[in-house]
């Protein structure tokens, strides 16, 4: 059965960037952008799943682990962050001083908004002495009531390093169940929430499109359920896929169990490659639609305006702000 029409779409040609702007138009939004940048000291932090237009104009583009690092490290008074609401709300959180613009506040998280400080505070009662750990897809509030916080890339070593052995591991199931099984040592009670792009995806269309393309590498995000994590040869946050293509130099395609944002910064770093989303229809069903909530002219229209400057409440802030920072000061594994 071919799917309608209006379901299938080719991202790099259709990149659902909301406007319909001529190329000529274009040049003149991104150097009206550059000519604000300088004017208003600001630097644009992109994550690896925007439209390629943004990743194109960022300063910095990666995954959760390493814009938070990086928004502590840029000399810039303003940050405009092109990702989604909990990432913008996290570069606040370790920069108090700085101004936070996220230029399209409706840009969420469904995996964020599988966890409430309420339904943590539940969780936190049924299992007493357990250490929180919190994924940094989550609200300010949520990561204030946890011990630490942790990302894809460094959610293994984050459990290792804590000296409690009973963990509870929020709000990713995936994430959660996958740690678990790398640390055996611990007693990993996994939360119920999960990102609906990632869970959508089974084994059986990732074997199916491994079956057309023989000697493939498969490469998934642990956000994935176990089933498509037993196929991978490989499972690592967003920016740890670039290093992932680089161990296999003989291989010529990879199939990319993550969001198809991922394949504008794989193309770009290695254009002799051939990548495929794992989901086989181009990325119809690993598609998240608040990645793409951000175009250029938002950006530039965030520059002129100040808008959305993201605020949080001191005290939340003080305590994710302590989740966070115990989180940067552990080791990236993927
Ligand atoms: P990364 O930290 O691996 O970029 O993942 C972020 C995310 O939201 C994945 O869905």
């Amino acid at each position: 059965m071919s799917l309608p029409v209006a379901h299938v779409h080719d991202p790099v040609a259709n990149p659902f960037n909301g406007t319909d702007l001529s190329p000529e138009q274009v040049r003149e939004v991104e150097a009206e952008i550059l000519e604000l940048k300088r004017e208003k000291d600001a630097v644009i932090l992109a994550h690896n799943y925007q439209l390629p237009e943004i990743q194109g104009l960022a300063d910095v583009v990666g995954d959760s682990l390493q814009l938070a690092i990086e928004a502590q490290k840029v000399p810039q008074s303003t940050i405009v962050f092109c990702g989604v609401h909990f990432m913008a709300e996290s570069a606040k959180v370790l920069n108090p001083a700085k101004t936070v613009l996220l230029p399209n506040l409706s840009a969420g998280c469904s995996l964020a908004d599988s966890i409430s400080a309420e339904s943590l505070e539940d969780w936190k009662e049924r299992y007493p002495g357990y250490a929180v750990v919190t994924y940094v897809n989550s609200t300010a509030e949520v990561k204030a009531l946890s011990d630490i916080c942790c990302t894809s890339a460094n959610a293994a070593s984050v459990v290792r390093s804590l000296p409690e052995k009973k963990i509870l591991f929020t709000p990713d199931r995936n994430l959660g169940a996958w740690v678990k099984s790398k640390v055996p040592e611990k007693e990993v009670v996994v939360y119920d929430g999960a990102c609906p792009i990632h869970d959508v995806l089974r084994s059986a269309s990732v074997e199916k499109v491994h079956g057309e393309r023989p000697g493939a590498i498969v490469i998934a995000h642990p956000e994935c359920r176990a089933d498509v994590l037993e196929l991978a040869d490989e499972v690592c946050s967003t920016t740890g896929m670039t290093a992932a293509v680089a161990r296999h130099p003989g291989a010529k395609t990879f199939i990319v169990a993550t969001e198809h944002g991922i394949l504008t910064g794989l193309k770009k770093r290695y254009p002799d490659k051939e990548f495929v989303v794992a989901d086989g229809c181009l990325g119809c069903r690993m598609h998240c639609p608040y990645m793409k909530m951000i175009d250029l002219v938002m950006v530039r229209d965030a520059l002129r305006r100040g808008k959305h400057a993201i605020e949080v409440p001191p005290d939340v802030a003080a305590g994710a702000r302590r989740a966070l920072e115990r989180m940067i000061a552990v080791p990236r594994d993927a």
